[in-house]
């Protein structure tokens, strides 16, 4: 069986684009995946290149890994665990750093985009070998499928050219090539913005918010400013955008409808999207708030995945250490 493996940074609370494009497709794979198939982890490592302060991002662990549970991951099937507390992964990632041209990792969208929003003091050695890193999280355990959002495509394919440069290098297929796995609907949800919904800019809606700031994000979907008696465009509005996602067909056809008609307001909209939000998630908020006081728990859970994760990449590196002629490591 192939193995599926994707991880959240802990930059924040998880919001409706990381649980509708990652989350929920994850959790419906990894608990029908047989033991051990399936690794979800907490990106924390990768977190630093984005948030100094550690100990926020230690602490952020504890939202991304209640999310998770609140949306029903099964740990008896899968390895669930944070990214430091195996930190066997780096000395993959060193590997790949020392064997990947330099000038590949140069070209990367990714890498050129970031150069761009960040000021340019800010760019640490960390940003530029973040692609090395997440390739170290797949390549460690060879998983094949990996369910992510548009925006990490790319880091797929450098994944995949590193997998495939170390084979040649080596010459054996000691890396399987991995996949991105995502579906059309949910790989890019817009935020209150109507760009991309993301925890580093002010655009989230986070259903783990409590109802008064659900409510206030909801509020803030810009609109145009058509009256309420006036038709409305339902291919163009950000609000019946999110509201597709995540309502039954009827409901979205009737709201649709309204929206050709004119006599409906965006206030009405968003008012229909939050009360639908709420009575939608309103176990996984439960749940989630539930998770969120028992931190020993969640520490004890991240503490079990994290042994039987190690125990399955110490072999993995030993073996990546033979062909490199390297001793083993205990
Ligand atoms: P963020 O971009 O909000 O900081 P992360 O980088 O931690 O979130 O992303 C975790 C996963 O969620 C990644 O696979 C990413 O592609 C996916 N993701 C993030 N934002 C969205 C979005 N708006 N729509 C769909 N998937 C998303
Ligand atoms: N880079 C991903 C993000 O920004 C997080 C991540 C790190 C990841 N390692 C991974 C995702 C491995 C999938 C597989 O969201």
């Amino acid at each position: 069986m192939e193995k599926m493996l994707t991880g959240i940074r802990s930059t924040g609370t998880p919001h409706l684009g990381n649980i509708l494009g990652v989350i929920i497709p994850s959790v419906s794979i990894a608990n029908k995946n047989t033991k051990h198939s399936s690794f979800i982890f907490i990106a924390d490592l990768h977190s630093m290149v984005q948030i100094e302060n550690v100990k926020t991002i230690s602490n952020n662990t504890y939202q991304i890994a209640a999310a998770w549970l609140a949306f029903g991951l099964n740990i008896d099937n899968c390895l669930f665990y944070r990214q430091s507390d195996v930190s066997l992964v780096t000395e993959l990632a060193w590997y790949f750093n020392c064997f990947y041209p330099y000038q590949r990792l140069v070209l990367s969208h990714a890498f050129k985009n970031e150069m761009k929003k960040i000021d340019k003091g800010k760019i640490s050695v960390g940003l530029f070998t973040y692609p090395i890193l997440m390739a170290a999280d797949i390549l460690l355990y060879n998983a094949q499928i990996i369910p992510v959002g548009k925006d990490q495509l790319q880091h797929i394919e450098i994944t995949r050219s590193i997998a495939n440069f170390f084979n040649k290098k080596i010459g054996e297929k000691l890396f399987a090539l991995p996949n991105a796995f995502l579906q059309k609907k949910n790989m890019f949800v817009i935020g209150t913005d109507g760009e991309k919904m993301s925890k580093s800019k002010k655009n989230c809606i986070n259903i783990f918010s409590s109802d008064e700031v659900l409510k206030k994000q909801i509020m803030s979907i810009r609109t145009d400013s058509k009256s309420l008696e006036e038709k409305k465009n339902p291919e163009t509005d950000y609000i019946m955008s999110l509201y597709s996602l995540i309502a039954p067909l009827e409901k979205i056809e009737i709201m649709k409808k309204k929206y050709l008609r004119g006599g409906y307001g965006y206030y009405e909209a968003k008012i229909a999207l939050y009360e639908h939000i709420i009575h939608k998630f309103s176990s996984e908020r439960e749940k989630f708030f539930y998770y969120l006081k028992n931190k020993s728990l969640l520490d004890h859970i991240l503490a079990l995945g994290a042994k039987k994760a190690k125990n399955i990449a110490y072999k993995r590196l030993n073996c990546i250490r033979k062909h490199l002629k390297f001793n083993s490591i205990i």
